[in-house]
């Protein structure tokens, strides 16, 4: 290994050190976490929450499963779609679903969405139950997203789906070039500043780009017996949204 290789790996080692604790950071800026997301990505986040929708099974009465929940900004968008029956959201950060669940009740969806403490990569639910997961920005931020993503086929039921929205990173060199700028230098600074923490975009912003992405991930997806995997880049690649089935063919 050489010297760059070998900071890599070191920089790569920090990272994930700190992801079984990670909810720790949410918990202490949940309070900016919206209005952050939004003015940092530009609202483009709701436009790629929106797009993760359109890939919903199309059945009727659908269970779903929002791992990393955070503040609900998944689990109400899925609400509003009329094949769906109920959500129910897991996050392990109590101050995340605090502010979710002021959402959810102003939004007057208590009867379709709940929202509880749990983990993404120990999933508290029978076998076969959900007939769609969904994780937006959560699995990067998991300690083991190889075994979430085992759990998740476990309570999938048979035709099953999951539905993953990430962080990925722009392949066109310019698009690529511009892109680090806003994200290592100016992203962070301004997350860092209104959220009063002293590195949290830093490390938010870090574990992007030290996580597989693209047909690294999809690897990862099928590694855990999902099948029809795709994957398909947003925005010039800046999110991927991945798509898995739980079935034979
Ligand atoms: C970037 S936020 C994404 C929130 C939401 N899905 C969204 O799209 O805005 C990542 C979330 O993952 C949660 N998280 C981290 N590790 C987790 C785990 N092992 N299980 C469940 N949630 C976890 C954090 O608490 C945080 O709320």
């Amino acid at each position: 290994m050489n010297q760059a290789e070998g900071k890599l790996q070191n920089k790569k080692e920090t990272l994930d050190s700190r992801k079984p604790e990670s909810y720790k950071i949410f918990d202490d800026i949940a309070g900016t976490y919206d209005f952050l997301n939004r003015i940092l990505s530009f609202g483009i986040d709701v436009y790629w929450r929106k797009k993760m929708t359109k890939k919903l099974p199309q059945r009727k009465n659908l269970q779903a499963l929002d791992l990393a929940t955070g503040t609900a900004d998944v689990a109400l968008t899925l609400s509003k779609q009329p094949q769906i029956a109920h959500v129910k959201g897991l996050d392990l950060s109590k101050e995340m679903i605090a502010i979710g669940r002021k959402k959810v009740e102003k939004a007057n969806k208590r009867g379709l969405i709940s929202l509880d403490i749990g983990d993404g990569t120990q999933i508290e639910a029978e076998d076969e139950s959900f007939d769609v997961a969904t994780i937006s920005f959560g699995i990067r931020n998991f300690s083991d997203p190889d075994k979430s993503l085992r759990d998740i086929y476990r309570v999938l039921k048979p035709e099953g789906r999951l539905l993953i929205l990430e962080f990925s990173l722009p392949k066109n060199r310019l698009v690529r070039a511009v892109y680090f700028f806003y994200f290592r230098n100016l992203l962070p600074w301004i997350g860092n500043l209104v959220s009063k923490h002293k590195d949290a975009y830093t490390y938010l912003n870090e574990s992007v780009e030290h996580f597989p992405y693209g047909k690294e991930f999809a690897q990862k997806m099928e590694n855990a017996n999902f099948k029809n995997v795709t994957y398909t880049p947003l925005t010039f690649g800046i999110a991927t949204l991945y798509c898995g089935d739980k079935k034979d063919s």
